[in-house]
């Protein structure tokens, strides 16, 4: 794959993986990235209040020097910026472009909207913007919170849409804003709705990265609910893989994707696994928060139809390939 391809927020955990493999590909990469949200300045000050910040600051650490030692481009840049942005888009002038600067979680996009509009909305309007008329494919990512709860034990695209809460709306209004630019400036452009990633070098405290880092630190789990509540944990290897195909199909044009494994698990298999890794767990279940909606499966049979998107990840392997890294990392790099 020899084309120019910009990533907006690509300092961050889905951005640096997909960076690393299509440059390795063969393609022209470029990363920005303001490094604010959930990245090296607000782990810095501890903003979020993560219970590990030396750990994520070693697995930036090792982010950073993945992406220099691939001579992938980086420069910062706030995408709310719009002038700074531009610049760097008449500079570098991509021919794909992939969207992914956001306030990436849910709980934190209620606590704080405004900042989640900007870093998310005002982020995209301006990649939209800077970009129009002048490349050959704009990629989103979108999110499984634009269903709301899930109505089936399956959702496909064409399901209606009631978002709960502001990460969620603001995606499904992402979505809107794209169709729009499609419409009024033939503006090609790809959406694809992932969910419950897990994977390398991830510092977002997700379930997945959670439950490994208590095991490891022989402190409680704690899950929100009782763990039968089911989700589709994709493997980033899967999504990077689904990212290109969307990349290499001119069938993506024009098109939203559900792009997950394809099949739900339990919050309790991945406890599961953790047991069979780890000594001594503990695990306490607490209330979960009803802001956040009762998902399950995405069905992902369009993304294999359209774009050959082929996961192969379950549960059982990747987590498994995910546990392996953190323990290698972890007796490497982290000095208590
Ligand atoms: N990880 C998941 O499970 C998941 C699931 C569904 C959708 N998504 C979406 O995929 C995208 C990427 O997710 P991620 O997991 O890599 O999140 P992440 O938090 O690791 O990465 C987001 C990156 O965007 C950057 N950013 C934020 N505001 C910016 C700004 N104003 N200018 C420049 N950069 C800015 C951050 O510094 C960060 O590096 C997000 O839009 C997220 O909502 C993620």
């Amino acid at each position: 794959m020899n084309k120019k391809i910009l990533i907006v927020g690509g300092a961050g955990f889905i951005g640096h993986n997909l960076a690393l493999k299509l440059k390795q590909m063969g393609a022209k990469v470029a990363v920005i990235d303001s490094l604010t949200v959930n990245n090296l300045y607000s782990i810095k000050r501890n903003e979020d209040k993560v219970p590990f910040p030396k750990l994520s600051l070693k697995i930036l650490d090792q982010r950073f020097s993945l992406l220099k030692s691939k001579k992938i481009i980086f420069k910062q840049i706030n995408a709310q910026d719009f002038k700074a942005l531009n610049k760097f888009v008449n500079e570098f002038k991509p021919k794909v472009v992939i969207h992914l600067a956001a306030v990436s979680h849910a709980n934190k996009s209620n606590k704080f909207p405004l900042v989640t509009f900007n870093n998310s909305f005002v982020t995209l309007q301006n990649s939209l913007e800077s970009i129009k008329n002048r490349v050959d494919h704009f990629i989103f990512l979108s999110s499984s919170m634009v269903y709301g709860d899930f109505k089936k034990q399956k959702v496909t695209e064409d399901e209606v849409c009631n978002p709960i809460g502001i990460y969620g709306a603001l995606k499904f209004s992402a979505e809107k804003l794209i169709k729009a630019y499609g419409q009024v400036y033939n503006l090609p452009y790809t959406i694809l709705r992932p969910s419950a990633l897990y994977g390398e070098r991830c510092i977002s405290r997700r379930v997945g990265q959670i439950f490994i880092e208590s095991a490891i630190n022989k402190s409680k789990i704690i899950i929100n609910g009782d763990g039968r509540e089911k989700l589709d944990f994709t493997y980033i290897d899967d999504l990077v893989d689904g990212i290109i195909c969307a990349i290499k199909s001119k069938n993506s044009f024009q098109e939203i994707f559900n792009l997950t494994y394809g099949s739900a698990q339990p919050i309790n298999a991945l406890i599961k696994i953790i047991k069979n890794n780890f000594s001594d767990v503990e695990v306490e279940y607490k209330k979960r928060g009803k802001l956040m909606p009762i998902r399950g499966t995405l069905d992902v049979k369009k993304a294999k139809r359209l774009i050959g998107y082929k996961p192969s990840w379950p549960l059982e392997k990747g987590y498994l390939a995910y546990i392996k890294w953190y323990k290698n990392f972890y007796k490497k790099f982290f000095i208590i």
